[in-house]
């Protein structure tokens, strides 16, 4: 893909690491057991789970790697240079244990969670309006363009155009998975489907682009005389993004899709075989369904990445891997919930994707009820009547009065 020569990527965490940045990455690959079978999959469903990484997303790993770049090619200078960049906690991540200043611009529907995380690791955040136009002097991006003019020392490494992006998924992503399956104990070591969602389109154009080089590289034919199997490669984006087609519109899943095509997608055949559409509804269902049956907590893009593979394979196009119980189907579940634990899609946690209560099971409650003889949250009356009874209150009582 390039001529970049890399050193071989360590897979696990060794002795002890200089910093946060050596964290990054190196993330498990997880069996989606339970959701398999209830969805009647005889297929190995495998989540690559990037909330492992030390900034909790898929994206500390271009953050470190186009930050490193930089200061080599002496685009990044310490003590002098501002990074600005639109969304990204990976990069003030990065930025605070440089110690570089950092400005984010973060559209208006961008999580608080995020805001808090970012001001945290030091960053200066600017709100921009979620409608504007990606090409808007109103958009993250516009603002990110204006903040850099105007600021001396200002840099914007670009996640959209700078090619470390892909790299950093073609290098270290890929090699993982590639990794995680060789030392596995499953039948096969190679990977039958790989779905991801696209944002910048850099994970799944670095996956897509090694994957296909390593397909390139192998002998036509291997031993037994029948061809290597061919990885079908899926890109989900949600109905409201351009990506994989339909019209630009509103949607509340972070992280995906966008109303442009940024530079480092590679959107068709060979890299993306098919365009999954997937919907708020869905993704956030199948999100909380992680959480539930996998003990995963991942972010609503994991989940649009699950609902567009469990769509697939239910497909006549998708049975044939679905009903092999050798294939390896690998899912990048993107970044955590921590992300999004005030949104009200994730507080809404009481059914379950099949309408089961999942939070608030009524028997139990009833149950516990009947044992205390007051409602569950319901602290407050415990307290009254401990003070109307003349008992002593506790301390934690007196707090809650
Ligand atoms: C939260 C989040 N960040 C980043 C990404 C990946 O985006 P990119 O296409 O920029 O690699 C995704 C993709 O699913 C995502 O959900």
């Amino acid at each position: 893909m390039s001529g970049d020569t890399e050193t071989q990527p360590q897979h696990h965490w060794q002795g002890v690491l200089s910093s946060a940045l050596d964290a990054v990455g190196h993330t498990p690959l997880i069996k989606l057991q339970r959701i398999a079978q209830e969805e009647g999959l005889k297929c190995n469903l495998l989540g690559k789970c990037e909330f492992f990484s030390a900034g909790g997303s898929v994206k500390d790993r271009i953050a470190k790697r186009m930050v490193e770049h930089a200061e080599k090619q002496g685009i990044l200078i310490p003590g002098q240079s501002i990074v600005i960049e639109p969304t990204s906690i990976g990069l003030a991540l990065a930025c605070a244990i440089k110690g570089y200043q950092c400005i984010i611009t973060l559209p208006a529907k961008m999580s608080l969670e995020k805001e808090v995380m970012l001001r945290a690791l030091g960053a200066e955040i600017v709100r921009t309006p979620t409608e504007a136009a990606w090409d808007s002097p109103e958009s993250h991006i516009g603002i990110a363009r204006k903040l850099q003019k105007s600021i001396p020392g200002g840099v914007i490494l670009d996640q959209y155009s700078n090619p470390h992006n892909p790299l950093a998924h073609y290098y270290g992503t890929y090699e993982e998975i590639v990794h995680s399956l060789k030392t596995s104990d499953l039948p096969r070591k190679d990977i039958s489907l790989l779905v991801a969602g696209a944002g910048t389109g850099g994970t799944i154009t670095g996956l897509g682009r090694a994957i296909r080089d390593y397909e390139a590289s192998l002998p036509q034919t291997n031993g037994n005389g029948s061809s290597h199997v061919r990885t079908t490669i899926l890109a989900v984006d949600p109905e409201g993004s351009i990506l994989g087609g339909g019209e630009p519109g509103n949607y509340q899943v972070e992280g995906i899709g966008y109303d442009f095509f940024p530079e480092v997608l590679d959107p068709n055949p060979p890299v993306v075989d098919k365009w999954l559409k997937t919907n708020d509804e869905e993704a956030f269902t199948a999100t909380k369904r992680l959480i539930r049956k996998e003990g995963l907590f991942v972010g609503g893009s994991s989940g649009s990445a699950l609902s567009g593979t469990i769509r697939y394979l239910h497909s006549s196009e998708g049975q044939q891997i679905a009903q092999d119980p050798n294939a390896n189907v690998v899912v990048i579940l993107p970044d955590g919930v921590r992300n999004y634990m005030s949104k009200p899609w994730f507080l809404e946690t009481s059914k379950s994707p099949t309408g089961e209560d999942v939070g608030d099971k009524e028997d139990i409650k009833d149950t516990i009820k009947g044992i205390l003889g007051r409602d569950l949250n319901d602290v407050g009356s415990v307290v009254q009547s401990k003070g109307e009874r003349g008992e002593k209150l506790e301390k934690g009582d007196q707090l809650m009065v």
